[in-house]
């Protein structure tokens, strides 16, 4: 039974249903799943905990709704079109029944080797078809996955087996990227020198590169398979059973792990998968995300597999080897859907019209954009060259900790607005509020945005740490998840996100704490103290201007600098690398030592026009210093 929305009609009905009677609304929506044991109660919420439970002590298996639900009528459909980094390496069609026998093998690997329900499983793949199947086979056995997106550090990659205790870890001998051949095997070896509960790492061959193979301890994926069934019984799991675990970033400390649970992500993603893009059984869905991401979990791997979907999954980038390399894979495989970053939406518009002429793209029904806000050039060049001028362009807002899409249009279904997520998704009941928490009801109101009834997908908890979980998302408006963004519901009703109101920033639609940042620059000999701030970036949304007090004797601004820069690569990995430092004699201050960041995003934003009150500062002297040093015109 497909519970896809067909009217605005249907929409604004089905919207009203879900607010007035949500447990009602969801259950039958969750009715169209296959459960081993239906639920006792829908939804268990206390505000105080926060506790949240969707579908309690329900039994069901989620790789079951992807495979025995669909093997029958569509077994032998593509799942997955798997297209390689370089064009003329040979592509990958992978039918659900092939899916479902790979993901059966590698369930039987993960129990030979020991691991069990409830195990943590680190990922640390390239974007290739196994990468799933690693995914699929903890959910099918009931071990947790961690996905870590491939491009982080060493020291990174150990923090998050540190903090969830894995038992073990999945990897690659190397990662093709553009005409980057990336050494992933010896980033996993230099993370365990550092940790310790990990017991087997299973390394696909991906790139022939050289690895060191520990014995006893380092198994390679096509030998852990050779002897493995094709078959295998899904455990029965409890609706809140944990699926996986996903680090991002917050405003505070170390990026922490956003726990979602099997039921309620299981039926918010599918259902917000075939609403959002209106996808019909034979069409080609592709979302460019990185499975290390949240988009990947819920909108390349899970949403799409659940609904029975063709999902594309892209192992290169959108350059290489020629910049018209996202459009000639849409005419490739007659892309339906297609569903990307403003970033990489800039980026392209940047190489100009030349690389988009050659292709028809007719095949597109939908675009889509995620991850930062869209600006309104890059939204009408989107929907005027890539979309011709007829494709609904949804502008999908969520995070990691929604698990699924929360505002956005339904592509043809509710209307479109340039730079606005407009709507949200039946169930999902935003409000903006002001600095007090009251809530501003009504058009033409701007604040920060709130959720204010909980959802299947919501997160339950960050690993390890509820109390963390309740301090970051429920303190700010007890009772009410704080999303940390800001939001406009403008004067016909849609919404339209203003960005982070947090320490945290956004690059290239990468979460990243300021924090984070200036911990790992901090561990610079030289560095003394440092603050990072995130400045407006043409491409990229934000960048990450640094200012760094420093001990430099006997080195220049230049090699200093780069050194920095360095630290960072090395502590975070490449996506956090400053774009601009500036050595600085001090940071200003107010009296109770706090930085005024106000003062540094406007300099790094070289906006000096209206720097506001700075009478509270200790050090007001040290602005002007800073204004030169930024040689802002
Ligand atoms: O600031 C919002 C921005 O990305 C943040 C969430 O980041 P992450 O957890 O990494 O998930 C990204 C992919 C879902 C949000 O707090 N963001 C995400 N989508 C949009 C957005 N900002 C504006 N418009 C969007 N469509």
């Amino acid at each position: 039974m497909s519970n896809k929305i067909q009217s605005l009609s249907g929409y604004i009905h089905e919207y009203q249903k879900s607010v007035n009677e949500p447990e009602k609304f969801w259950a039958r929506i969750a009715n169209s799943f296959h459960w081993h044991k239906p639920w006792d109660k829908v939804l268990s919420w206390s505000s105080e905990g926060p506790h949240v439970k969707w579908f309690e002590n329900a039994k069901l298996n989620i790789t079951e709704n992807i495979f025995e639900r669909h093997l029958f009528t569509h077994g032998d459909k593509a799942a997955i079109i798997w297209e390689p980094n370089d064009p003329k390496e040979q592509n990958r069609i992978i039918s659900y029944r092939e899916l479902y026998e790979l993901t059966c093998q590698f369930s039987n690997v993960l129990k030979a080797q020991g691991v069990n329900k409830g195990d943590r499983v680190i990922i640390y793949m390239p974007m290739i078809p196994e990468a799933s199947v690693a995914m699929l086979a903890c959910a099918r056995i009931g071990a947790v996955h961690s996905v870590v997106f491939a491009g982080f550090s060493s020291s990174a990659l150990a923090d998050r087996i540190i903090d969830c205790e894995a038992k073990m870890v999945l990897t690659s001998d190397g990662n093709f990227r553009g005409s980057k051949n990336i050494p992933v095997k010896a980033v996993v070896d230099e993370a365990l020198e550092k940790t310790s509960t990990v017991e087997k790492v299973i390394v696909c061959k991906r790139t022939n590169a050289e690895v060191t193979m520990v014995p006893g301890r380092d198994i390679w994926w096509h030998d852990s398979i050779k002897d493995q069934s094709l078959e295998h019984k899904a455990e029965s799991l409890d609706s809140e059973d944990l699926l996986f675990i996903l680090y991002t970033s917050g405003s505070t400390g170390k990026p922490k792990g956003v726990v979602h649970t099997t039921g309620g992500y299981m039926v918010y993603t599918q259902y917000s998968f075939e609403n959002v893009f209106q996808y019909e059984q034979n069409d080609v869905y592709w979302c460019t995300a990185d499975i290390g991401w949240i988009t990947g979990h819920s909108y390349i791997v899970y949403g799409p597999l659940l609904s029975g979907a063709t999902t594309l999954m892209f192992e290169g980038v959108p350059t290489f080897p020629h910049p018209g390399r996202f459009w000639e894979i849409v005419d490739k495989y007659q892309v339906n859907q297609f569903y990307t970053a403003p970033t990489a939406i800039r980026a392209l518009q940047a190489k100009g019209l030349e690389p988009v002429n050659p292709y028809k793209l007719d095949s597109l029904k939908v675009i889509g954009s995620v991850g930062e806000p869209i600006n309104e050039e890059a939204w009408h060049w989107y929907h005027d060259h890539i979309g011709k001028g007829n494709c609904p362009l949804v502008d999908t807002w969520w995070q990691t900790e929604t698990g699924g899409i929360m505002i956005s249009a339904l592509a043809g279904i509710t209307p479109n607005k340039p730079a606005h997520a407009s709507l949200p998704l039946p169930g999902i009941q935003p409000i903006i509020v002001d600095a007090e928490g009251n809530e501003l009801k009504g058009n033409n109101v701007e604040g920060n945005l709130c959720i204010k009834f909980p959802w299947p997908s919501m997160l339950r908890t960050t690993y390890g740490d509820h109390k963390r979980f309740k301090e970051t998302y429920f303190s700010a408006y007890p009772g009410t998840y704080f999303t940390g963004d800001g939001a406009k519901r403008d004067h016909d009703g849609y919404i339209r996100i203003l960005g982070r109101v947090d320490d945290v920033i956004n690059v290239s639609g990468h979460r990243m704490g300021t924090a984070e940042v200036e911990n790992a620059m901090n561990e610079h000999p030289r560095v003394i103290e440092s603050a990072v701030v995130g400045f407006p970036h043409d491409i990229k949304g934000q960048g990450i201007y640094a200012y760094v007090i420093c001990d430099q004797e006997g080195i220049s601004n230049e090699a200093l600098i780069q050194e920095i820069k360095n630290t960072v690569r090395k502590i975070i990995g490449p996506i956090a690398k400053p774009d601009e430092i500036q050595i600085v004699p001090g940071l200003p201050k107010t009296r109770s030592g706090k930085i005024m960041r106000r003062i540094l995003r406007k300099v790094a934003s070289k906006d000096i026009s209206n720097l506001g009150d700075t009478s509270t500062l200790l050090n007001p002297e040290i602005v002007d210093q800073i204004i030169e040093g930024a040689q802002i015109k």
